[in-house]
Parts: structure tokens; C-alpha cells; sequence
């Protein structure tokens, strides 16, 4: 039996979520056209928006529907800088940002955006309190992550809301990894958007949400029919909606219970680490997701350790880009001070719905050993 500890990368869809896709799967009808059978797709599609803004605390109508993460992401911060420029041309992110943030701020860069980036301390924390010198030049948009997804470090996104605020900065937060993990409440929040993806939380990939505050004002990204608020074109997907609506609602209904568990089961992988030499948590001093746990391994190429537990049956990530299939040391923990050898020796444990304490329990038989072998092999 595999023991699946990668579920930062993808969680397994949910009972609830396939059956709300399965029944709308075999519907026809556009959720644009005017007739019967378009409107009984266009009922499902705003009712699953209703259901996704009461598990999210915002308005229907701040739900912008979109094929996930990265698209939710690109759309905030392009479609942000591009209302605002030339006038407000800084755009500000944290140095511990998901690549689909990261990579669209540097393209804004290559497009003339004045593109700034926050630090982060040695714990991972966002430095917001730099944000105020940041923010002294006219600036279109702020993006701190609600929870880093390789370290699982929650992030002070509703003081960098504040921040924001103050110097007429939109403000948002990636929260694909705090969505059914911490409690998530857009509207008290303070942030006037935030990106959410289905498939970290038992729904389907290639679903997923940018909320965004009424009265914010994006430049589209891109062009078609204009739905969603004209900021996202193209045919609305009632089985993928309604599927991520019944799983964040499944989500987060759980979510304080569930969070009680996995605490549980990520403090035996910390002690699991500590008692092993060399190696560290990263974050451990601060408020974390329960369900990451991100260990710096010294002496060691993560990727031996990786394929070393794939071959006694664990499944875990690096939690950093790939590059033709090897592995890049970490953004995020050089962006925290680590040397590149230490950004390349860390392994990131992801925990979910279905991980049970046999898991961790076939964890603590093997990693000893593979770390030691690990080192034996970069000492080579
Ligand atoms: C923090 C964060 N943002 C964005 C994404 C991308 O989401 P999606 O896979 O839905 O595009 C991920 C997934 O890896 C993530 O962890």
C-alpha cells in the first residue's frame, strides 16, 4: 500500500464533490443561452458560486470563476497593473510567492511594471512591516500568500491588507493552501482578492476562483463572451463548479475538527525529524498549516531522499520547481537564508483527508534509514 504524503501538490477528490460532478455531467446546455436547458445550467453554476461564497464568507458576486490557482493568480496581478499603470505602477509580492505569482511579476517587469519584492524572515514570515517604505511609491497591487505551500508558514496577510489600505494598494492573497487548512473568512479579511483552486481540497482539478471585492475594477487578461464581471471569458463549467462547491463546503465544515487531527499527526513527523541529526523544520517556531511539514535534511540532495522513500512506498515532494525532472534548490528557503545546499536537502511532507496515523507510523520506519543512506550517497 502507497502512503500518499504529497497532498500540497494535489488531494484526492472527495465523495461529495464526484457526485455533484457526476449529476451535472450528463446535462446539456450553455450557461449563457437564454432557453430552458441553458438556464438550468446557468441555476447550477450560481448556485455552486451562493454555496462557495458561504464557505468562503464573501458575496456571490465576488466569485470569479477559473480553471485554478495559477489562472486566479496571472489574473489579480496582470489584470491589477494594468488598470492601474502608468499611475500606479508598483506592483509588491513576498519573495516566498507560488511561481504562478512570482513568474507573472516578472513578466509585468519585462512589460515596464515597477516590480518590488518583500523579504521574508528566517522563519518564513512575510516582512510586512516593510511595506509601508514599499508602498511610498503609487502602487497598483500587493500579493502575500495566506499559507506558503512549501513550508506551510501562515502568512500576516490581513496586516499586509492593512498596509495596503492605507496607501490605495489593492491587496491580495494567494490562499490555495489555506482554504480548508485555517480558518478563512474573505470579507473579514480585509483583502480585496484571493485565489482558491479545487483540487488542493478534494475537488476537481482544473477548477478553481479569484475572489475579488466588489467595486475593484481588474483589466481582463483575456477576450470572448464576457462572462464572470467581462474579467474571464469563455464557456462556464457547471460539473467542475459545482464540484469545487461541494468540496470547499465539505472543507471547511471540517475543518476546525480536522485541523485538530492533522496537528496531531504533523507533530509526530516534527518529532520524528528532531530525533534524527542534522535535521530541522523550517517554521517550526511560527503558526503553520497543519498539514505541511517541511524538514532541511543537512548532507544530503533531497531528490536521493525523495526517490529513496518512493521506493519503500512514500510518496513526497521537494515542494520546489522541477527542471527536466530534477529538482532546483528552493526559492522559498533561500528567500529565508538558507545556503543552496540546505535549499536542496529539504523535503516537504504534505498531509490530508485521507492520511492516517499508519502512514505516519510506516514514515518513522523508513526515514532513518533513507536519510543515512541519502548522505552515504552524497558523500560519494
Ligand atoms: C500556493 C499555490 N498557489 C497556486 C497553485 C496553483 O494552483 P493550480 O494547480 O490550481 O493552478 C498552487 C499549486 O501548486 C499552490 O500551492
Amino acid at each position: 500500500m502507497r502512503r500518499y504524503l504529497d497532498h500540497a501538490a494535489t488531494t484526492p477528490i472527495v465523495a461529495v464533490a464526484m457526485e455533484a460532478m457526476v449529476a451535472e455531467l450528463g446535462r446539456v446546455g450553455n450557461a449563457s443561452s437564454l432557453h430552458a436547458s441553458g438556464r438550468a445550467a446557468r441555476r447550477v453554476v450560481e448556485e455552486a458560486r451562493e454555496s462557495l461564497a458561504e464557505s468562503c464568507g464573501c458575496h456571490p458576486t465576488e466569485v470569479i470563476w477559473t480553471s485554478g490557482g495559477t489562472e486566479a493568480d496571472n489574473l489579480f496581478l496582470t489584470g491589477a497593473w494594468a488598470a492601474r499603470t502608468p499611475q500606479r505602477n508598483r506592483v509588491v509580492v513576498s519573495a516566498i510567492e507560488h511561481p504562478a505569482v512570482l513568474e507573472t511579476h516578472a513578466a509585468l517587469a519585462r512589460r515596464g511594471a515597477d516590480a518590488v519584492i518583500l523579504d521574508v524572515s528566517s522563519d518564513g514570515v512575510a516582512e510586512v512591516g516593510q511595506l509601508p517604505e514599499l508602498l511610498a511609491a503609487p502602487t497598483a497591487a500587493v500579493s502575500v500568500m495566506w499559507v506558503n505551500n512549501e513550508t506551510g508558514v501562515v502568512q500576516p496577510v490581513t496586516a499586509a491588507a492593512e498596509y495596503a489600505r492605507a496607501a490605495g494598494a489593492w491587496s491580495h492573497a494567494d490562499a490555495v493552501q489555506a482554504l480548508g487548512h485555517v480558518p478563512l473568512d474573505f470579507a473579514t479579511s480585509g483583502l480585496d482578492a484571493a485565489s482558491l483552486s479545487a483540487h488542493k481540497i478534494g475537488g476537481p482539478v482544473g477548477v478553481g476562483a479569484l475572489l475579488l471585492r466588489r467595486g475593484i475594477e481588474l483589466s481582463p487578461i483575456g477576450f470572448g463572451g464576457g462572462q464572470e464581471r467581462d474579467l474571464r471569458s469563455g464557456t462556464l463549467a457547471p460539473a467542475l463548479v459545482a464540484g469545487f462547491a461541494a468540496a470547499a463546503r465539505w472543507a471547511v465544515e471540517r475543518q476546525p475538527t480536522e485541523a485538530v487531527r492533522l496537528a496531531d499527526l504533523q507533530a509526530r513527523i516534527d518529532a520524528l525529524a528532531r530525533r534524527i541529526d542534522g535535521a530541522n523544520v523550517n517554521g517550526a517556531a511560527v503558526e503553520r498549516s497543519p498539514a505541511i511539514v517541511n524538514v532541511t535534511f543537512d548532507g544530503l540532495r533531497a531528490d536521493d531522499l525523495l526517490m529513496l522513500l518512493d521506493d519503500a512506498g512514500i510518496d513526497t515532494s521537494t515542494g520546489s520547481a522541477c527542471t527536466a525532472g530534477v529538482s532546483q534548490p528552493s526559492d522559498v528557503l533561500l528567500a529565508m537564508g538558507r545556503s543552496t545546499d540546505q535549499a536542496s536537502a529539504s523535503l516537504r511532507f504534505s498531509l490530508g483527508h485521507t492520511t492516517s496515523s499508519a502512514d505516519i507510523d510506516r514514515l518513522a520506519e523508513v526515514l532513518p534509514d533513507a536519510v543515512r543512506t541519502a548522505r552515504t550517497a552524497f558523500g560519494r
